[in-house]
Order: C-alpha cells, then sequence, then structure tokens
C-alpha cells in the first residue's frame, strides 16, 4: 500500500524532529503541495504515537484541522529514521537545539548534539544525492560543519545543504506559515546551490507569492534568523526598561507605546510592555549570538546583546518584588493565584515562561501559588515538580481565586478580560489585590470593584491612604 502511493508523488519530503516546528511546518507544505509525500521522523515513539492520534502533541490554533486533512493522505509520522531518510530526496532537520548545560559555551552556547546526531544519521542510510534543509535555528556557519561530516563520509553520493530557518510564532503557527511576511533561503552562490535553492523556491512557490520568498547566501540566512528574534526581543526588553521608569515618573506605557509606535519608522508591534518574554527561543537565540560575538572577539558587540537577556531577568525579578512590597512585605502564608502559565496566549507550551521563575520566587517567600491556565497545566505540573503541596492546579479561574490575597496575571488569555470580577473579588481576601503582569485588563473597573490595582509601568490604583 505505502510502495502504491509512493509511485505517485513526485518527491520525498522527509521532515527530523516532529515538534513544534516539524509538524506545523511539514503539515503546511503537505497541505499545499499534494504531489508531495511529507514524512515527519522522530525518536520520541510518544510524540510520533500522538501525531498519529486524534490528540495531537501541541496546542496550536487551526492545526489539528490541517493535520486531519493530510495525515495518511500525503503526510505521515513515523519513527522509522532510517527508511526515511534513504526514501528522501529532501530532508529538512528541525531537532531542538538548547542552550549548552555543560562544558565549553554553558549557559550560551547552542548544544548542536542533536543536530550533530542528525548529520550522522543521514550519512549513515543516504543511498543517493540529497538536498538538507536546515530548519533548525543554528549557530551562523554550522552549514560547515554539516558539510564537512556528509562529505567526509560521501561515497559519490552528493549532499547540497540549505538554510531555511522558520519564522512563526508559537499561537499564530498556522496564519504564520500559510501567510508569512517573506520565507528566507539560503543556499551556495554555486551552480549545485543555486540548483538545490531552485527546488525548495520552487515547494514554497506553491502558496506564497515570489516576491516574499527572499533567497541569500548560506551564512545570511543562518544569521538572519538569530538576528530577526535579537531584534524583537530587544523591543521587548526596550518597552519594558521603560516601563520601570513610567512607574517611578508617573507616566503610562501604554500611552508611551502608542506615541512611538505611531512613528512609521518605530512600527506599532511587539512594544506591549510585560512580565518579561518567555518562549523557547528568544533568550537562548540571543545568548548564542551573544557567544558567537565574543568567540570572535567582539566584547562590545556580545555586551550590547546580553543586556536584552539581563534586562528581562530584571523585569521578572522586578514583578515579584512587587508583589512583595506592596502586599505589606510579606506574601508568607497567603494563597495568589497565577492566571496564566503558557509563556504566551493561545499555546500550552511553557518552555522558559517566566511563570516558572515567577512561581519559584513566589514560593521562595513561603506564598501557596494557585495555577489556572486554559492549556498548560500539564506543562506546568512538569516545570514545577518537587513543589508539591504548595502550588495548586485549577482549571477554573474562579476556583483558583477563591480564598487568594492577589491575583497575578502572567499570560494574556482573551478569557481573562471576560471573567466576573464582581464574583472573584467577593471570593477573595481583602484587601484584594491585581497585579497585571500583561496590562490586559480593565484597570478602572476592577478599582471600582474594590480591587488594589498594579499594572505593568502605569501608576497604581489602590484604595488605600
Ligand atoms: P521541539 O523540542 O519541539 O522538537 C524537536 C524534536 O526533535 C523533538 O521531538 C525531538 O525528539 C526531536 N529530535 C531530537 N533529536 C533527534 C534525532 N536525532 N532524530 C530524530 N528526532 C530528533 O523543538 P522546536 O520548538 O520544534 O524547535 C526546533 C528548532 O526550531 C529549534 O532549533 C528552534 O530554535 C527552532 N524554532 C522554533 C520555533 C518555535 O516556535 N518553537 C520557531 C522557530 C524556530
Ligand atoms: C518568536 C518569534 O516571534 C518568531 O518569529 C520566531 O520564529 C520564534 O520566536 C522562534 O524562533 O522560536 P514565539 O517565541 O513563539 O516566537 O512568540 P512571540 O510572539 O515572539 O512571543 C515571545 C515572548 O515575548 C512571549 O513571552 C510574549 O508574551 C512576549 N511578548 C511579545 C511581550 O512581552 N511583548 C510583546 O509586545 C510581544
Amino acid at each position: 500500500m505505502e510502495e502504491e502511493n509512493r509511485m505517485e508523488f513526485k518527491k520525498n519530503i522527509l521532515c527530523i524532529g516532529a515538534g513544534y516546528v516539524g509538524g506545523p511546518t511539514m503539515a503546511a507544505i503537505a497541505l499545499k503541495c499534494p504531489e508531495l509525500r511529507v514524512e515527519i521522523v522522530d525518536i520520541n515513539a510518544e510524540r510520533i504515537r500522538q501525531w498519529n492520534s486524534g490528540d495531537i502533541p501541541i496546542f496550536e490554533p487551526g492545526l489539528d484541522e490541517i493535520v486531519n486533512q493530510v495525515r495518511g493522505k500525503n503526510l505521515f509520522f513515523s519513527t522509522e529514521i532510517a527508511e526515511g531518510i534513504k526514501k528522501a530526496d529532501i530532508i529538512f532537520v528541525s531537532v531542538n537545539t538548547p542552550t549548552k548545560t555543560f562544558g565549553e559555551g554553558a549557559g550560551m552556547a547552542s548544544d548542536l548534539q542533536h543536530w550533530e546526531n542528525t548529520a550522522h544519521a543521514i550519512v549513515a542510510h543516504s543511498q543517493g544525492d540529497k538536498i538538507i534543509v536546515e530548519k533548525s535555528t543554528l549557530p551562523v556557519r554550522t552549514a560547515e560543519a554539516m558539510e564537512r561530516i556528509l562529505k567526509a563520509n560521501r561515497r559519490g553520493i552528493r549532499f547540497e545543504v540549505l538554510s531555511n530557518p522558520e519564522f512563526l510564532a508559537e499561537g499564530s503557527a498556522v496564519i504564520d506559515l500559510l501567510e508569512p511576511d517573506r520565507v528566507l533561503i539560503g543556499a551556495h552562490r554555486t551552480p549545485e546551490g543555486l540548483a538545490a535553492e531552485k527546488e525548495l523556491v520552487d515547494i514554497y512557490a506553491h502558496w506564497i507569492p515570489r516576491e516574499k520568498i527572499i533567497t541569500t547566501n548560506l551564512w545570511s540566512a543562518e544569521l538572519s534568523k538569530l538576528v530577526a528574534n535579537a531584534f524583537l526581543a530587544q523591543r521587548i526588553s526596550s518597552v519594558n526598561a521603560i516601563s520601570a521608569l513610567c512607574e517611578k515618573a508617573d507616566a503610562d506605557i501604554s500611552e508611551i507605546a502608542y506615541a512611538i509606535g505611531s512613528d512609521s519608522r518605530i512600527g506599532s508591534k511587539f512594544l506591549n510592555a510585560s512580565i518579561g518574554f518567555g518562549g523557547s527561543c528568544f533568550q537562548k537565540d540571543i545568548l548564542n549570538l551573544v557567544y558567537i560575538c565574543k568567540s570572535y572577539g567582539l566584547t562590545e558587540v556580545a555586551d550590547y546583546w546580553e543586556m536584552v537577556v539581563k534586562m528581562n531577568e530584571y523585569q521578572k525579578r522586578r514583578f515579584v518584588q512587587g508583589i512583595v512590597r506592596e502586599m505589606f512585605n510579606t506574601i508568607a502564608g497567603k494563597k495568589i493565584a497565577l492566571f496564566g502559565f503558557a509563556f504566551k496566549a493561545n499555546t500550552g507550551d511553557t518552555r522558559e515562561s517566566p511563570a516558572v521563575q515567577v512561581t519559584r520566587d513566589l514560593l521562595e517567600e513561603h506564598a501557596y501559588v494557585a495555577i489556572t491556565d486554559p492549556q498548560a497545566l500539564e506543562n506546568a505540573k512538569q516545570d514545577l515538580q518537587g513543589t508539591d503541596g504548595r502550588v495548586s492546579y485549577e482549571v477554573d479561574p474562579y476556583n483558583a481565586a477563591e480564598d487568594a490575597f492577589a491575583i497575578a496575571v502572567i499570560t494574556e488569555w482573551e478569557e481573562y478580560r471576560r471573567l466576573d470580577f464582581e464574583r472573584i473579588y467577593r471570593s477573595m481576601k481583602k484587601p484584594a489585590f491585581i497585579f497585571d503582569g500583561r496590562n490586559i485588563l480593565d484597570h478602572g473597573k476592577l478599582y471600582e470593584i474594590g480591587f488594589n490595582v498594579y499594572p505593568i509601568g502605569k501608576k497604581p490604583l489602590t484604595h488605600f491612604e
């Protein structure tokens, strides 16, 4: 049956790594290119089982509909890595590249062991020429290492390495993939490199206007990915730095963001002050950029970008310090409800979520923490293993708030705006506090209900003399 299907397809695409990027990107390619057979493989058998089930392993609005449409037709999930490599014409590598936790560069450099394992697997199982596409975010010039591993073992097989970094954001992955601002493809400017580049351009051109497909040299593509994340994160740290000043100067960070964002040279996006950015990539990619700069001896450049991460740490710390200070310098024995645990709305992902740090800091102060989140409770439990007894998990935000002394809004879930805060207020200990780490609630209304309200970068609204 499989064999019969294979004959119908024009090309075999393989993706190694069935995660937050591999799953959605390949589902989009399968949807838009029915003549391609797309297979996603992973060493994590449980993850593959979930992709093959009715309950896919990541929450991403709109994704399950697409997967249901193409799975079993031209999209397949499997643990058969060797077989997949053998069949593939084009191999996307979309494995995780976390910050290294050991040895040289620990805490800064990318841990490339998963990525290198895939290079060795590709060499071991390839029987014909292949195009290898770096989808993972990698340090600049990583393709060179990939080429060396492949060429040192090549046995007459030709491998052409391309860089095709992914710019999707979690929570909006489907729309980002179907209507991206741009697709970036880096290739060697040689006849072979350009031919491989054309093959990949042709895939994306199925649904993306040609002028949005940017082609560059390999190193520019690799580095553009790190720089894009660094610039985005830098905007958040910049606005968060100013939020601290607003709180001293009685200015309002939302008014400032609007005023400066109206300048078309600055633009309005990514200027929402918050408790700090989270997610699996911003911090890791900036630290990686810092490490690369340091390794080239560019100390000032490294220090400049490292401040973006340091400012983010400061913002998270400052949030908890504010809670303790405003609640009469003690939260020991008090219940605090965290509204949201995911690193942003519309995802269940909690990797590097500020919520993790905030919870640990609150526990350090001997508070009890009740966590509610529409999608992230299972991941929260994993993240907070070992804190049993002092942390509770509530599907229902009203239960989380009951008998709490304070609510801290951590994630900007739309449903939190629509809660019945009069009911919540009645169920809480008094005086009741709200620390809105996302500035999503109606602060004036909360104040009228009776809450003492502490936004980010704005004057607090309190009933105290
Ligand atoms: P992830 O951890 O969700 O998925 C990676 C998958 O690779 C895992 O399922 C893991 O089991 C698998 N894997 C690891 N080694 C393997 C091997 N040798 N063979 C087969 N499978 C293997 O990671 P992710 O969030 O999808 O990120 C992947 C890459 O994409 C990273 O480099 C990341 O920086 C980048 N990226 C992520 C996002 C995002 O929104 N998460 C966006 C853009 C780019
Ligand atoms: C980010 C980038 O936006 C993607 O382009 C990139 O592909 C991806 O990283 C990656 O390389 O992994 P993501 O981390 O999924 O995407 O989500 P973002 O929307 O960028 O949000 C990151 C963090 O910044 C979240 O914690 C979010 O709440 C926070 N944020 C965002 C703010 O605090 N303020 C803002 O104005 C915007």
